[in-house]
């Protein structure tokens, strides 16, 4: 709710305007004086204040510009009475938004007030989107200001000077790619090349001489002799990205390279030297993956040399409203973004992001796509964002996630509250028909009129 401080010493132009703006929904404040407005200054946040130009002690155009010093957000609209046009024109010069001549209509003052409200709220997200544009180059394009991504940025700043091998780990989505990407350009290796293998998409007969090459012959179907990725990767980086899935006899060979920048490729007795920077990166649990012995205790050492944690997006939620902006840009393709209303902002900022900065892509360009309007609304969400239960018909097929906050549920309660929405659903669907309710929840009569006792619903039979 917009906070607005009315400033006037006519007490009668004061209350009806304290009536009206109350009425119109707005969280109102008055003062009878220059004193009096900057006492409450002082101490609240103020998005708008109606400042008469003429009063005792201090007149409007010091008051606004006292006000400004203290609040640089505010915006005063200024009251004049008749000829006194040229102390308005100072007061827009002190930093008025626009001034009435009294006497007003009321419905004048509201209007105005509305588009000074909606200029400001323009003003403030310029100024969250430049301060973006400013941190979004820092590396790559990786948009984000929370704590915890500042810490991300600071790591990443520091090993990209070093040869030292990286472990980036964090949920899928998160932007492991991308952080393994801003290491590798600004490192002194930016000019040689970054050699991308996703262990997890290559088949494990396949992977050791993806990663290491093969000699011509060297099984079936070797029909020549092929480079690995690691000797492309020579005076580069090489990104092992989901490195928990590597075979245990791959990672052997990982190992050596880690030690010695040593190898041979399958089928060849010559050993390869290359001078290569190694990243790493997996969504799995490293720890326990070596603690049930299907990952070398070994090289999970030697990679976790430098740990490079990304927090889940749930975990830094002062990110989400960035990345919309930035990808609402992204997929406009220069065009004018569209635009979220301050409800969609709240519910996609609330919302807990299961599949990361990913998901949140994604949505947005299937939104973008689909929408011919230019703002988003609530309604262009999908259920699962909104959090509202699925409608009762289609309850039974429901694969959305559930988040359990942290202080825990109780499994019973929501297991209850869940059976009376289905109850309650299905009886307003069929105008409080029993029986046409069990059949639609496929139940017997008598246990869904036992349910509906024992919850004690209270919904009178229409049949
Ligand atoms: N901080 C960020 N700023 C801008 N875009 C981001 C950010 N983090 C991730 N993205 C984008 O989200 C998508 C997923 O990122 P990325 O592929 O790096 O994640 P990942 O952690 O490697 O995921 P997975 O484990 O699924 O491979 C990419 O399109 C990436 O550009
Ligand atoms: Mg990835």
């Amino acid at each position: 709710m917009a906070r607005i401080l009315i400033v006037d010493d006519e007490s009668a132009i004061r209350k009806a305007l304290e009536r009206f703006l109350a009425g119109a929904n707005y969280d109102v404040l008055s003062a009878k004086d220059g004193e009096e407005a900057m006492e409450i200054v002082e101490r609240e946040t103020i998005d708008l204040a109606l400042v008469d130009l003429v009063m005792p002690k201090m007149d409007g155009v010091e008051l606004i510009h006292r006000m400004k010093r203290a609040q640089p957000a505010i915006v005063p609209i200024v009251l004049t009475g008749f000829g006194t046009i040229t102390s308005a024109v100072e007061a827009m010069k002190a930093g008025a938004y626009h001034y009435l001549t009294k006497p007003f209509e009321l419905d004048d003052i509201a209007a105005l007030i509305a588009t000074a409200l909606e200029h400001r709220q323009l003003k403030e997200e310029n100024r969250l989107l430049k301060k973006e544009l400013r941190d979004k180059y820092r590396f790559e394009n990786m948009v984000g200001t929370s704590d915890e991504m500042a810490s991300v940025y600071d790591l990443v700043e520091k090993v990209a000077e070093t040869d030292s091998t990286v472990l980036i780990t964090g949920e899928s989505g998160t932007g492991k790619e991308l952080v393994a990407r801003a290491i590798h350009y600004n490192s002194p290796r930016r000019d040689k090349p970054l050699v991308v293998v996703n262990c997890a998409a290559i088949p494990e007969e396949l992977l050791e001489s993806e990663l290491f090459g093969h000699m011509k012959g060297a099984f079936t179907g070797a029909i020549a002799t092929h480079a690995g990725r690691f000797d492309a990767a020579d005076r580069g980086t090489i990104f092992l990205d989901e490195i928990g899935d590597m075979s245990m006899k791959l990672q052997v060979k990982v190992l050596r390279v880690l030690q010695e920048q040593r190898f041979e490729p399958v089928g060849s007795t010559t050993t390869h030297e290359v001078d290569v920077r190694i990243i790493a990166a997996t969504n799995q649990d490293l720890d326990r993956a070596v603690h049930e012995r299907r990952f070398r205790e070994d090289l999970y050492y030697r990679l976790n040399v430098i740990p490079i944690h990304i927090p889940p997006l749930r975990e830094r939620t002062t990110d989400i409203s960035l990345l919309l902006h930035h990808f609402l840009e992204k997929f406009a393709f220069g065009k004018e973004p569209k635009s979220l209303t301050p409800a969609a902002l709240e519910r996609l900022t609330a919302y807990s992001w299961p599949g990361n900065v990913r998901e949140l892509e994604n949505l947005i360009e299937r939104i973008v796509v689909l929408k011919k309007d230019d703002v988003i609304d609530i309604a262009d969400l999908p259920a699962k964002i909104l959090g509202k239960a699925p409608p009762a018909a289609h309850a039974a097929d429901e694969s959305g996630e559930v988040t359990i906050p942290e202080h825990g549920i109780s499994f019973k309660k929501a297991v209850g509250d869940f059976e009376t929405k289905l109850i309650e659903g299905a009886l307003k669907q069929t105008g409080g028909n029993k029986n046409k309710a069990a059949t639609l929840l496929h139940l017997n009569r008598t246990t869904l009129v036992e349910k509906i006792k024992k919850k004690r619903l209270d919904m009178s039979e229409q049949e």
